[in-house]
């Protein structure tokens, strides 16, 4: 989204197979760079204003989202990169959201992305590959979500030759996680049931977020407790300190959840909000597990900070 020339420089040395540039600013950055190291590979992300139908906050291919090139001015950036000596043009890029869980907003952006390659060989510059981004939404409540065959079987429908690429995230590992929380409290008020776990937002911060859902089961699944409508609230002071709401389980305090579907977007949108350190990963493999990444310890948030002398 907004590359620093350190970051240009890297990605040069390592030999990166292409850059999306997301602005005019950015493309004359990378052009800039690019002199020392002879020709930059790149490839423009347009903004083919479709409407992903997902939430707000994972939608980016609207023209009100801060992503990509207007479609309607990329041409003008592909002639500027075609005539620099120092970039080589090489595809398109588009990416118009996550979580999406029909085809259609797809293959609109698919009809726009192919109308301005067409544009762009009548001008003499030729795509090699295109990018079509990820998106694929998973089933993260019982809901229907695209059958991949038929996604892909519609795309390469509608492209000839080129080359394609695809870059799904949450498709191939969503389900891949859970998020373990313990219960800690239980507390009912005269319309309430609380069940405050010792996870928070900063741990699953998806649901506060984006008002996302994730589906709990309790781990232990002859657990039987206080059936109820529990709102499962972490102990961080904010009201938007919550991981599901309205769940209808039977809790005690000690029990164990699962929150399914965190294996995207779950550790890597985790941060040390209110100084809590991060949680430890566990990857399990067949009847093997292995602590991957260790708990952070309240030393490790304080490591690098200095006593002013
Ligand atoms: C440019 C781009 N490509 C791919 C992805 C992966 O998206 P998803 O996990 O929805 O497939 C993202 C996610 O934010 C993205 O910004």
């Amino acid at each position: 989204m907004a590359k620093t020339v350190i970051e240009i420089e890297r990605a040069l040395e390592v030999g990166v197979r292409c850059f999306n540039v997301e602005s005019a600013s950015e493309l004359k950055r990378i052009e800039t760079v690019a002199k020392s190291v002879n020709k930059s590979p790149i490839s423009i992300r347009v903004n083919p204003n479709v409407d992903a139908k997902t939430h707000p906050y994972i939608s980016t291919g609207l023209k009100e989202n801060k992503f990509g090139v207007d479609i309607d001015e990329a041409i003008d950036l592909y002639q500027k990169a075609h005539q620099s000596q120092h970039l080589s043009v090489q595809g398109l890029d588009c990416h118009i959201g996550s979580q999406i869980t029909i085809v259609a907003p797809f293959l609109d952006a698919l009809d726009k992305v192919l109308t301005l390659v067409e544009q762009l060989n009548d001008h003499g510059i030729h795509i090699h590959h295109l990018d079509l981004g990820g998106g694929v939404g998973i089933d993260y409540e019982g809901e229907q979500t695209i059958n991949i065959q038929a996604y892909i079987d519609a795309i390469l429908s509608k492209v000839g030759p080129t080359e394609i690429i695809l870059e799904p995230g949450r498709a191939i590992v969503g389900n891949a996680g859970i998020f373990i929380t313990k219960v800690e409290f239980l507390k009912q008020n005269s319309d309430h049931a609380f069940a405050i776990v010792d996870g928070a937002m900063n741990d699953l911060l998806r649901p506060s977020f984006y008002n996302a859902f994730h589906n709990v089961l309790p781990v232990n699944k002859n657990a039987t407790g206080t059936q109820a409508q529990w709102d499962l609230v972490g102990p961080i002071c904010e009201t938007g300190d919550f991981l599901a709401k309205n769940r209808d389980l039977s809790l005690r305090e000690g029990d164990y959840l699962a929150l399914m579907s965190a294996g995207a977007y779950g550790f890597t949108m985790s941060s040390n909000y209110n100084t809590r350190p991060r949680v430890a990963e566990v990857m399990v493999s067949g009847h093997h597990h292995q602590c991957v990444r260790e708990r952070e310890t309240v030393q490790d948030l304080f490591a690098k900070e200095h006593v002013i002398k």
